[in-house]
């Protein structure tokens, strides 16, 4: 059997880089895949392919900073599925300015998309998860959100710590309801997040000597996800090719 048959996820971020893969591997493993992002024509792009391969999923418009489009979220999948198995939080929204460069407005877009979501994400759809046998959510968070890095992105640096925590205390109300909630901390992965910037200080940073691939974290995802991980909560899982055992 598949790792994930049967199971209904949604991934946000899910048009691009380490949320596409997630959704597509999640579909080759027998997940139905929700697959939410703001980018309506890669996120439908997704789908085809998906159901291209003989899977099931759908797309959904979702700003994860918006409560209001949460709650449209929870409507859909309620009259669709009536339950939510996998929730994975990991739109986030990256930044390369020192303290004094940034600013109030882009420190608060910035916690937005990357931490706020994971609150307003999980609680949107605490009742469809608490209707699941095992629900697992999975928040990728980064090697950023447990050291100080390279010394700038002070917003994506506090928003990604605290995403850490916030799963760890989420993890720690929900475990009497067999609810899973673990982190996965990328190292430096080839996306559109990273873009054309010079790979050197990645590599150089990196023990394994290389950038890693989207779909090197969509298979820690999928883990996690699944009930391979039954015992496994509150946990931090890098993705890192070494950097943080530095
Ligand atoms: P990406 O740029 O390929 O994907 C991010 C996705 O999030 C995009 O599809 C984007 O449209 C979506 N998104 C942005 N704002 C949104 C919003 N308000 N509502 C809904 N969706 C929104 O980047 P990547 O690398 O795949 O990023 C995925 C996650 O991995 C992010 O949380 C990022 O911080 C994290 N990460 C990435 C690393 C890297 O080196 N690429 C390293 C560590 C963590």
């Amino acid at each position: 059997m598949a790792q994930l048959t049967g199971k209904i996820a949604l991934v946000t971020g899910g048009a691009s880089g380490i949320g596409r893969q997630t959704a597509l591997r999640f579909a080759a493993e027998g997940a139905k895949v929700v697959v939410a992002d703001v980018q309506d024509g890669p996120g439908a792009e997704v789908v085809t392919e998906i159901e291209k391969n003989g899977g099931e999923a759908l797309y959904l418009h979702l700003d994860v900073t918006s409560e209001e489009a949460w709650a449209a979220a929870v409507a859909t999948v309620t009259e669709k599925y009536g339950v939510l198995d996998v929730l994975v939080n990991n739109a986030g929204l990256g930044q390369a300015d020192t303290l004094e460069t940034t600013s109030l407005a882009l420190y608060e877009k910035v916690v937005a998309v990357t931490q706020t979501s994971v609150f307003l994400g999980t609680k949107a759809f605490a009742p469809l998860l608490k209707l699941s046998t095992a629900a697992s959510v999975v928040n990728t968070s980064s090697i950023f959100g447990a050291s100080g890095g390279f010394g700038t992105s002070p917003a994506y640096h506090a928003a990604k710590g605290a995403v850490r925590t916030l799963t760890k205390n989420i993890a720690i109300e929900w475990a009497p309801l067999n609810i899973r909630v673990n982190s996965v901390h990328p190292g430096f992965i080839e996306t559109a997040m990273m873009g054309d910037t010079d790979k050197e200080p990645y590599i150089a940073t990196t023990p394994l000597g290389r950038v890693g691939q989207p779909h090197e974290v969509a298979a820690a995802i999928t883990f996690l996800a699944s009930d391979d991980a039954s015992f496994i909560t509150g946990a931090e899982l890098f993705v890192d090719g070494g950097y943080i055992a530095r």
